[in-house]
Parts: structure tokens; sequence; C-alpha cells
């Protein structure tokens, strides 16, 4: 990664804050440390104006977090919330409970170190909320298991309970906690919560028996009666109706809007039973709380002596049952006071008001003693038992009361506003007071904040036999009479030259009229408060009679028994007062707080309406002012927003320079120098101290932070490389051995083989040529295989070649061992095309064939013109269609009987030329064969019939003309000599003519001419001679001369 000269590594994640400075005209700044005028106080609360009004509850001072409460309610705490700041730095996201909740969490995750919030402000500021917000964050972020989902659970489910026994509505708020808690979660090495423990710190019990107009009990009295079942009510002695009990009518306010009592008790039952409360425990309790609005309820009157007496029965039978103990002692105790006069005990009886006093503070301890027990078994079933992981990490929760001021400010606002003095004392010093002497520590200049450290205060208040606290307890157990007024005195005489304290005898005159007489005035560092010092004796002895606490002791009931310690009793020892006990809890506490790396978080409440958007700038002020914010501002920017440790720096950005990358060899500070200048860090941006280094901007780090976040990114990248590599490696080199493996095996199988083949190859080689050298000779074994072969292979060379049709005469040519079978073969083969053609052929054809073997019987090599007949096929007739019809009938009827006696064969008809005998005149003519002679035709006209049988021979030339002589013998004296005819179709008139006269054998072919019979004995010659043209004439000598052509047929 590289370093921009800027010496700030890019970040296009991060700049949230710098990002929301754009808007800063509408939205203010979200980290006051931004703010110009850092030193205006009207700057500063416009800056919260600003953000207010755009609905930004949240601003930091560094990374203290401001908050408003908007009383209403807003989308910012839904999971996406949550999730969007998980894990991420604490200003790369705008300003959030959630954020300090994370950066919390992380940095006790990754620095093993205690944690906690201190959450304070006024009362209605909304601590509690963000409390409640802190640890919802923790319950859904967190990483869990089942077990870790009940201490989440019940972590979630101990709110409801404690508010219910420990809130109420007062004028500021509508459930002010009455009780301060600290509250700590457990969280194992996992970083999942596993456990948590709660103190808390003085319950405001007088509210049990009184409360100031306009405010409630505790919430839990209304919830019993509005929500509690019918049986339950019944069983407890009680009616829905909260105006009928004493204890819950002083402040005239049963009914709150924002409340729902019905509602917020079923809630209450749920959680005590997620807590662990078994149904008996749950009626015990309940018994305890019926049994304090009976006792509001008890009616006293006087006898004559002035004594008090019980006046009603029915509390004392409900009391005696609900706390488990005898009535006639209850009541004696309620009314009478134990008093040990040298030696002996004495009962003294109780004058109204003094039995009055009794009951309530018997109310009052049964109540309170009951919460505390509450508070522990809620502890116990928090507790963390698992012993084997002690590398369990803490954050401490702190909602504590802020400051209270009054117009009439008594005994418990002192504890308040003294535990608020306290923990301004711990803020001081962990961050103002020990931020500048660690600068001095560590040998960094820096000019030194004015801050008020008010020690002073505290001191005032706790010193051991000066302070306040002493002289009140002092005041308490000194015998004789000392009142409330006798104490006021008595802190004049010892502190009354305090710069911190006024009285109305010390103050100047015009103080004075703002004081009265029974008051004193503490310069708390926040502000002026008035103390009135009525009471005051009274709450802090706390007293409550000997005899009603031996009563509590004897109680059946199970949770009494545990609040009420019998041992108590036999403790000689005074317990202390209510002042030196919340002193030594708070001592405690601020132990408990300095062990932890604090944060945090003030509230602020915007007006004393609960309305949402007012803001009420002059109650801000003085919130901003008794906060001490702008000292805690004045301080944050005058220093450096963060520092480590060299070793803890360096370990954690080693990895962002090559030098101190993967370790440092030399001394640590060498280390971090070279590392923050190659991330490019400015003179001004830090400082080196003797074992830290201080960086001045915020920013600065972020950017450093970034870059390790890239770094990581990129080292596990190299590391997964790294990691894949070596098992790709290995896989890959696995297979390659089984693929080698499995190669050589299959490489063997093919090697075989092939050698197998070629040993086959070479022996029949071998063999062949063998078989070749002694061919010749008789079968023999070194020929065998080579004559086996040649026989196989003219076999099969047949199979393949063998004719496929009888015109085919090709055929293997055989070795000469085969040449006879192959003779039969072929002549076999033969036979077969033959057998098989003739099986086809069909009796027309056959036919046609017969005709045809006659025809080249007759005229093959013969007659010229034979071969142009072969082609053509023999017909039965060539007279055209019309020539029958002129035949005459006898003759039609004689064709058509040879027809009808089926011998078609025998029947042919064909044109013919006649030549006359004299002058061998030319005259057409149609030639017929019928079954028993040849018959002439002329016009249908019968010319001349020849019977077969009187057919001598015909006679026909050479050449290839139609010119054809049948002859008769001369005997007959029906004919008139031999007939000389001419027929264009020669070949088959001749072959049906010697086919139907059986003439085959009297058929003569003449070379040049022939000689026929004329009538009477003279014979006539015709002379054939091969010419260009037909010509059919009478030569001169008187011969019929015939000159053929080629093309005739
Ligand atoms: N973040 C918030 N969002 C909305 N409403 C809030 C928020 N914080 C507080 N409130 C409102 O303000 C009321 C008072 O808040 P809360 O009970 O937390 O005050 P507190 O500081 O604990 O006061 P006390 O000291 O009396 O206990 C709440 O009941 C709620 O109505
Ligand atoms: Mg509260």
């Amino acid at each position: 990664f590289s370093v921009g000269n800027s010496g700030v590594v890019p970040n296009d994640r991060g700049g949230m804050m710098e990002s929301a400075l754009t808007a800063r005209d509408r939205v203010g700044v979200q980290d006051f440390v931004l703010l110009e005028n850092y030193t205006s106080e009207a700057a500063f609360i416009e800056n919260l104006r600003k953000r207010f009004k755009e609905n930004l509850i949240y601003t930091y001072i560094s990374s203290v977090l401001v908050s408003v409460n908007p009383y209403k309610d807003l989308e910012i705490y839904t999971k996406n919330h949550m999730e969007r700041y998980r894990g991420v730095n604490f200003y790369e996201v705008s300003p959030h409970i959630y954020a300090t909740s994370d950066n919390s969490y992380r940095s006790m995750r990754t620095e093993r170190r205690d944690q906690c919030i201190l959450i304070s402000g006024e009362s209605g500021a909304g601590k509690t909320e963000a409390s409640k917000k802190i640890l919802q964050y923790y319950a859904v972020t967190c990483p869990a298991s089942d077990q870790v989902q009940t201490v989440k659970d019940r972590l979630l489910q101990s709110n409801p309970v404690l508010e219910a026994f420990g809130n109420a509505k007062t004028l500021r708020n509508d459930n002010s906690s009455r009780f301060g808690k600290y509250m700590d979660i457990q969280f194992d090495f996992k970083g999942a919560p596993v456990g948590g423990h709660i103190i808390n710190y003085l319950l405001e019990k007088s509210r049990v028996v009184h409360q100031n107009h306009g405010e409630r009990n505790f919430h839990i009295f209304y919830q019993l009666i509005e929500g509690g079942e019918e049986d339950l009510l019944r069983r407890l002695g009680l009616e829905r109706n909260p105006q009928h009990y004493q204890y819950l009518v002083k402040g005239n306010c049963p009914k709150v809007s924002s409340i729902n009592d019905r509602s917020d008790w079923k809630q209450v039952r749920k959680a005590l039973t997620v807590i662990g409360f078994s149904e008996d425990e749950v009626e015990e309790l309940m018994n305890i709380i019926s049994s304090v609005l009976h006792l509001g309820n008890m009616q006293y009157g006087g006898d004559d002596g002035g004594s008090a007496c019980i006046t009603s029965d029915t509390q004392i039978k409900y009391l005696s049952r609900l706390l488990g103990v005898s009535g006639t002692v209850l009541t004696e105790a309620l009314t009478h006071r134990k008093i040990i006069a040298k030696g002996e005990e004495l009962m003294s009886p109780l004058n109204i008001e003094q039995a009055s006093a009794a009951r309530d503070a018997l109310s009052k301890a049964v109540y309170g003693r009951t919460f505390t027990w509450l508070v522990n078994k809620i502890n116990g079933s928090l507790a963390y038992t698992d012993e084997s992981n002690k590398n369990s990490s803490v954050i401490g929760l702190l909602d504590i009361y802020g400051f209270e001021v009054f117009q009439y400010n008594s005994f418990e606002q002192f504890c308040i506003n003294y535990c608020n003095e306290k923990l301004q004392q711990l803020f001081i010093e962990l961050t103002l007071k020990s931020e500048q002497e660690e600068y001095e520590a560590e040998g960094i200049t820096w000019e030194p904040v004015q801050y008020f450290n008010n020690k002073i205060i505290c001191d005032l208040v706790e010193e051991k036999f000066k302070g306040i606290i002493s002289i009140l307890d002092e005041e308490c157990l000194r015998p004789g009479d000392a009142s409330d007024i006798t104490f006021l005195e008595k802190l004049e005489d010892t502190v009354g030259s305090h710069p911190h304290f006024v009285t109305h005898k010390l103050a100047d005159t015009k103080t004075r009229k703002l004081m009265g007489r029974e008051e004193f005035r503490l310069l708390h560092y926040a502000g002026d408060v008035n103390y009135n010092v009525n009471g005051f004796l009274d709450k802090n002895n706390d007293l409550l009679y000997r005899n009603l606490k031996e009563v509590m002791c004897m109680s059946e009931n199970k949770i009494l028994t545990q609040c009420f310690d019998r041992e108590e009793l036999t403790d000689k020892k005074r317990p202390d007062t209510a002042a030196t006990q919340f002193k030594s809890s708070l001592a405690k506490l601020m132990e408990i707080l300095m062990s932890k790396e604090p944060s945090y978080v003030r509230c602020i409440k915007p007006n004393d309406s609960k309305q949402a958007g007012r803001f009420d700038e002059v109650l801000i002020r003085h919130q901003v002012k008794y906060l001490g914010l702008m000292e805690n501002l004045r301080v944050r920017r005058a220093g450096f927003a963060y520092r480590r440790r060299y070793e803890i720096f360096l370990q954690r950005y080693k990895s962002l320079c090559p030098d101190t990358w993967p370790n440092w060899q030399g001394k640590l500070p060498e280390g971090v120098s070279t590392l923050v200048k190659h991330l490019g860090y400015k003179p001004e941006e830090y400082k080196m101290g003797r074992s830290k280094i201080f960086i001045r901007f915020p920013k600065t780090l972020f950017a450093t932070e970034d870059a390790l976040e890239t770094r990581k990114q990129s080292l596990a990248t190299k590391l997964q490389a790294g990691w894949k590599g070596y098992t790709q490696k290995t896989k890959y080199q696995k297979l390659r051995r089984s693929a080698i493996r499995i190669e050589a095996w299959w490489r063997g199988i093919l090697a075989r083989r092939r050698a197998q083949r070629r040993r086959k190859a070479s022996d029949t080689i071998r063999r062949f040529i063998r078989g070749f050298i002694y061919r010749h000779q008789e079968r023999c074994p070194q020929n065998e295989y080579f004559l086996d072969y040649v026989r196989y292979a003219f076999l099969m060379n047949l199979h393949r070649n063998a004719p496929k049709n009888v015109l085919d005469k090709s055929w293997p040519t055989p070795p000469p061992a085969l040449t006879e079978a192959s003779e039969h073969l072929r002549k076999m083969c033969m036979q077969n095309m033959v057998w098989t053609y003739c099986k086809k052929i069909s009796p027309e054809w056959k036919h046609q064939m017969e005709q045809k073997t006659v025809a080249s019987e007759l005229f093959k090599d013969k007659k010229d013109n034979y071969p142009q007949s072969v082609p053509k096929l023999f017909v039965s007739t060539r007279l055209s269609t019309q020539t029958p019809t002129t035949l005459s009938l006898p003759i039609q009827f004689l064709l058509s009987f040879y027809d009808l006696l089926c011998i078609p064969s025998r029947s042919y008809a064909v044109p013919v030329t006649k030549y006359d005998r004299n002058g061998y005149r030319a005259r057409p003519r149609q030639l017929l064969l019928t079954g028993d002679s040849i018959v002439i035709v002329e016009e249908g006209k019968m010319k001349q019939r020849i019977e077969y049988g009187a057919l001598k021979g015909i006679s026909v030339s050479s050449l290839s003309d139609g010119v054809f002589v049948l002859h008769v013998p001369s005997t007959d004296n029906k004919q008139k000599g031999d007939v000389v005819l001419q027929s264009d179709h020669v070949i088959e008139t001749l072959t049906k003519v010697a086919i139907c006269g059986e003439k085959a054998d009297n058929v003569n072919i003449n070379q040049g001419s022939i000689t026929f019979a004329l009538s009477q004995g003279k014979e006539g010659v015709i002379d054939f001679t091969p010419g260009s043209e037909l010509l059919v004439a009478k030569a001169k000598n008187g011969h019929l001369a015939v000159v053929s052509t080629q093309t005739s047929g």
C-alpha cells in the first residue's frame, strides 16, 4: 500500500465525520472538537440546537457521547442500524450510542481491558433508555449460543423487574429510576455475554410512604392492583383501586397516560419467570408488597394516656398472614418501643405520631430490604458459574441519577449530588488530570488546561471527622438533644469557613435573601444548591425500632427471613448510618470504575415538559455547565486524540511497513518512528513520548487503521494463497503419482498386447513365406497354411466378386489347386443365375424368347438384317387397327377362332408386298398365319391359302432385304407356282411361318440369287445385289433384281 504526500491513507469508506462537514451550516458538526470557536458556550449550544432540529440527537466530544433526549421514537435503533455500527471505526459512522457500545466492546476484545460506560445526566435526560439501548446492542450483535441466549434474555428481562420495583413517576420523568444502578456484563473469551452482576445504590425508600404532589409510588404497587389476577388480589386482601391505599394517594396521581400498569404487570410477571423466580417466590414477594399497602392503611387511635392503639383489626389480620408473624406480637411492636434501662427490657408505649413513624419505618425497611433481596436474586440468576473460564472480560454500565436541584432539597438530593461530585472527580481524574499527568510523564510539551478540580467539594462532604457526613453521623450518635438545627450549627462551626459552604448566617446579604434559615448551600462544581436540614438526622439514622426488627426476624415469609437476619439483633455494633453506607458504597464504586477504561455518555434533557422538538436553551445551558462539557471540550482540543504504548502500537500496525514486518528487532520507539515515517505522518500530527506515541488528530489514526484493514485483507489473502498452494500441490503430486502408476500399468498392458500381436504377425509372415516357397509341393506342414490361405482368399474373393448376372462372364482366376472346383463353382453359379432368371420369366416373355431362339437358329450369321431384328420384340400382328375391320367375316371368324382356342401364338398378321409372277409387279397384301395355313389377303379378300403341309420350303437371301419365296409344290393345281413376297419384318415373319408351319428345317438362305417355280414348270430367278438403296424391279434378263441396303430390317 502507498501513502500519499498528505500522510493520510486514501480512505473511501471512512471520512464520515469529514463528509458531514459540508452540511455543517445546517446540521452542525458531529464532533464538538471540530467547532471553530470551541471555547464559546453559545457556539456549543447552537451546534446542539442545529442537530436537535434535524433529529440528530447524538454528538461527540472526541470519545464522549452527548445525547439529547428526543422525547419521541426515532427510527435509529433498528437491527440494520446495529449492523451498521458493528465492527466499524468510531468516527467512520455518524455518532450513535451503538458506536460507543461497539467501541467499548472492541476495546475489550482487542486489548483485553475491562470497560465501563458511565451514563450521567439529569432526571429524564435518557440515561436508563441509553443503558437499555446498549444492552440491546450487545444482545443482538454479540456471538451467541443457547446458553448465552438464556443469559441475554435474563440480562434484558432484569430491566422491567428492576424498573417495576425501583422506578416511579416523578414530576420530571414518568419512569424515573429511584435508585442508582451499576451493571457488569461479563463476556467470555469469544466475546459472548455469559453473565452479569448488578449493584444498586440508595433506593429512595421515603417514596414508599410519601410522594410529592403529581408523583407516584413505585410502579409495582399500581401494577399489582391494576393487573393482578382476581384470585391473587383476594389472597392478598387487596381491592382493585389504588385510591383505597394511603401510601398511593399522597401524590394524588393514580393514573398516568404514558403508563399502562396492566400490561406492565404482565411483562413483569413474564420477566420474573425468565429470570428464574418460582411461583412460590413470586407469591411471597407479592405478600410483602401488599403488606406494605396494608401497613399504610393501618389506623391509630389514642387512649386516655395518649398512647397509640390500633383501631381496626383487618389490617393486622392480613398483615399477620402475609408477613407470617403473630398478630398480637405485631400489634404490640407497632405501638410500643423496647427500651433497655439498667439492664432491664421495658416496653414503652408510643404516642400516635411515634407509632405512625414506626409503622412508616417498617414499611420503608421492608420495601428497601426486599428490593436489595430482589437485586441479589437477579444476580444469582445472572451469575457466571463456569470457573474454568477465567478469561472473561467485563463491560460495566453505570446509570445513576444526575444532579438534582429542586426548590426544596433534602437528604436524598444531598446524597445524589455528592454522588455526582464523586463521578465528576472520577471523570477529572481519568480524563483531565490523568491526561495532563500522562503528557508530563511522557515528556510531551503541552500547555496545561485550566480546569476546576472538584476534589475540594468531595472532601468537604466526605472527609473523615471534618466532612459534612462525619458531622451528621456525630450528631446522630451524640447523646442528648441532637436535632437537625444543632446539626446545622455544628456545620457552621466546623466547615463554615470552607469556600464552597454557605449558610443563612454566614452568607452575604445578597445570598441571604435566597436562603432559608434551615438551609445550607453547597457550591457544587456544577452550581449552587440549597439543602434544607429538616429530616437529615432521621433519614441518616434510618431507624427501625429493635422490637419491630425482632418481629420481622420471626417472619415465616422466606424472603423476609433472608432480609432480616437474626444476627443483626445480637450484633452490639450500631449499624452504619445511611450517609456512611452510601459513602462507602460510592468509594467501592469508584474503585470498580477506576480499574476500567471509561466511556462517557452525557445525557441532556431538552425541556421540562417532556415534549418532542422543544429546545429550552436556559435548561440546556444549565446542563451543559453541570455536566462539565465545555471543560471537557477544552481539554480534548488541546490534547491528542489517541495514545498507545509503543509495543501495542507497533504490534498492531507493524505489518504496514516493510522494515517493521514481521518483526522489529531494534528499540521500540525507533520501530514506531520508522513505522510512522513510512506511513507519512507529518511532524504536527504526532508526538513521541517516553513509552507512548501520541496522535493528535483522529483522522490520522483512522487512515492508519484503514490501511491496516486493507493490509489484513492482503495478508489473509497471502496466507490463504500459500495454504491453498500447498494443499493443491500436495493434491497434484498425489494425483500425478497415481496417474503415472496407472499409465505405467496401462502401457505395460498395451506393450504386451503389441508384442503378442507382432509375434503372431511374424509367425504368420514366416509361415506365409515358407508356404510360398513350398507352394508347388504336395500339401505338407510347411505349406498347408499358405495353401489354406490361398484357398480361403480365393473363396473370399469369389464371395465378394462372383458375377451378378448371366451376361457377366468375369470369374476370378483360381489357384492351381482349385481349378476344377472353380470350374464347378462357375457352372453352378451360372446355373443358379439362369435358374433364378428363368424362374422370373413370364409366359409371354418365354414365348417371345422361344421365337427369338428359333429366329437365332435360322438367321444368325446367315442373314445380314438379323442383328437389327434382335432388339425388336416379335408381335402377333403388324396390321394397323383399321385393317382387321376390312377383313372379310370368314377370316375374322377364323382369326378369332384361333384366339378362342387360346393359341394366339398361332395367329399372325403382317402387311406384305406380293410380286406378280408375270412382270413382278408389286401388290400390297396381308399375310395371315392361321392354325393350319398361310393366308394371303387383299383388302379383306382371301387371295391365296397355303396349308402348312403344302409348304415345301422358304427361300430368302443372305442380304438385308425383305424378299422371300414360299415354295409350294407345282403339282398342286390350286397353286399357281411359288409365292414371292416382301415383308418389312422379314425375320419376324419367317420365324413365325417356320414355327407355325414347323418348317424350320426348310428355310434356305441363298447367296446371290433364288430360283423359284413359276407356273407350268417355268422357273423364275431373283438376283440379289447389295446397293445403296432398296430396289425391287424386273431386270432386263427377266429376273427380279433386288438391290438390298444395309438399313432395312
Ligand atoms: N433515545 C430516546 N428516544 C426516545 N425517547 C427517549 C430516549 N431517551 C429517553 N427518552 C424518553 O425520555 C424518558 C426518560 O428517559 P429515562 O427514563 O431514560 O431518563 P433517566 O435519565 O433515566 O431519568 P431518571 O434519572 O429519572 O431515571 C423515557 O421514558 C422516554 O420516553
Ligand atoms: Mg433512569
